[in-house]
């Protein structure tokens, strides 16, 4: 296994309280695996994947608990400059925002040189040219004059591809990509994942895609895990998850989304909000909201249930969602 994370928790001190942002998270990637990691805004996402990488905002977070296993070895209790080395060569990460993830006072072709002078120890025209190589590989047009641009100079596409480039470099074992294509135009979002599905393929890295957009899911993951309230609620292979969901909050995020197998259906809607971090309900977070819920919901959490060997669901009635019985009002 390339990464497990197993029961991580993660907390924000805020004035409202403590905001426990991430709760028992447990998800893993396999060698050359995309696993897309699928919720809500402020279901912990990104907070995950700032704790996997060792860039989490401390304070106000902190990790409270669980472990981070990268090839084999826990981070969390690596000292900070073996961190660092692991971080960059070994694992990178592709934000949704290039424009503040890039130095804006060095050109593209430096900051991708200094990629190679720095961990490698290259000299700085090997450097350059290595840069100049990876920007082709990236498909940027006239790569070795725009080499001596500023990030300002590229479109929003081609600095997204810049940011693939850097965090493809070192040829890194995992690459966490958090929503890399939300901030594009539709077209150029989708030429930006083939190129990432590409190069992950060749380059045969785990990826992790954070998304909230289940369209893209289906043409790239393999496997996905589902968010909600900083936990996961649902885990399986992409096919089978879309197929037939075992989680009432799957099922509905899938029957919000307009599918061409369901043309002329009703889309429906998940009602109410996402919790408060700082008052997560008791039993099970998402019964105020669930369609299914019952008396059990509200006082027992439920376990990450088994449904097969490689599916969980975090649902006392997963059976139901799983025969596909229809979601109505809350009962
Ligand atoms: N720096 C911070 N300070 C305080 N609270 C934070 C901080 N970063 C995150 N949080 C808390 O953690 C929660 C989860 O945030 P996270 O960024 O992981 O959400 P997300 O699932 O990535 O959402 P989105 O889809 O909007 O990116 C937030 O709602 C917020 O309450
Ligand atoms: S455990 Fe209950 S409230 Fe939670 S998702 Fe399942 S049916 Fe809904
Ligand atoms: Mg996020």
């Amino acid at each position: 296994m390339l990464l497990e994370v197993r029961d991580l928790h993660v907390e924000f001190r805020t004035r409202e309280g403590i905001a426990k942002a991430v709760n028992g998270v447990t998800y893993s990637v396999d060698e050359g695996e995309t696993l897309a990691v699928l919720g809500e805004s402020g279901s912990g996402k990104s907070v995950t994947a700032q704790a996997v990488m060792g860039i989490l905002d401390t304070p106000p977070g902190r990790i409270t608990g669980g472990r981070i296993l990268f090839q084999g070895r826990d981070l969390l209790t690596l000292k900070e400059d073996e961190r660092r080395k692991v971080r960059g060569a070994r694992m990178a990460m592709v934000f949704q925002d290039a424009l503040s993830a890039l130095n804006p006072v060095l050109t593209v072709g430096d900051q991708l040189a200094e990629m190679f002078t720095v961990h490698r120890g290259a000299s700085r025209k090997d450097a350059r040219a290595k840069a100049v190589e990876l920007m082709d590989r990236v498909r940027i047009p006239a790569a070795r004059e725009r080499a001596g641009q500023y990030p300002h100079q590229f479109s929003g596409g081609m600095r997204q591809r810049i940011m693939i480039a850097m965090a493809m470099a070192l040829e890194p074992a995992l690459i966490i990509a958090d929503e890399p294509t939300t901030a594009l135009d539709v077209t150029v979002q989708a030429q930006v994942m083939e190129l990432l599905a590409e190069l992950r393929r060749e380059l045969r890295m785990g990826l992790v895609l954070i998304t909230h957009d289940l369209g893209v899911v289906a043409d790239v993951a393999d496997r996905i895990a589902v968010m909600y309230a900083g936990r996961i609620v649902e885990t399986a292979p992409v096919h089978d998850l879309y197929r037939a969901p075992a989680h009432p909050y799957t099922q509905g995020l899938l029957d919000s989304i307009p599918r061409l197998d369901r043309k002329g259906r009703e889309l429906y809607a998940i009602s109410g909000l996402p919790p408060s971090l700082t008052a997560i309900p008791t039993g099970c977070p998402f019964h105020p909201r669930c369609p299914r819920a019952r008396d059990v919901c509200r006082t027992d959490d439920p376990p990450l249930y088994e449904v097969s060997a490689d599916r969980r669901s975090a649902c006392h009635f997963w059976r139901e969602t799983l025969r596909k019985e229809p979601l109505d009002a809350p009962r």
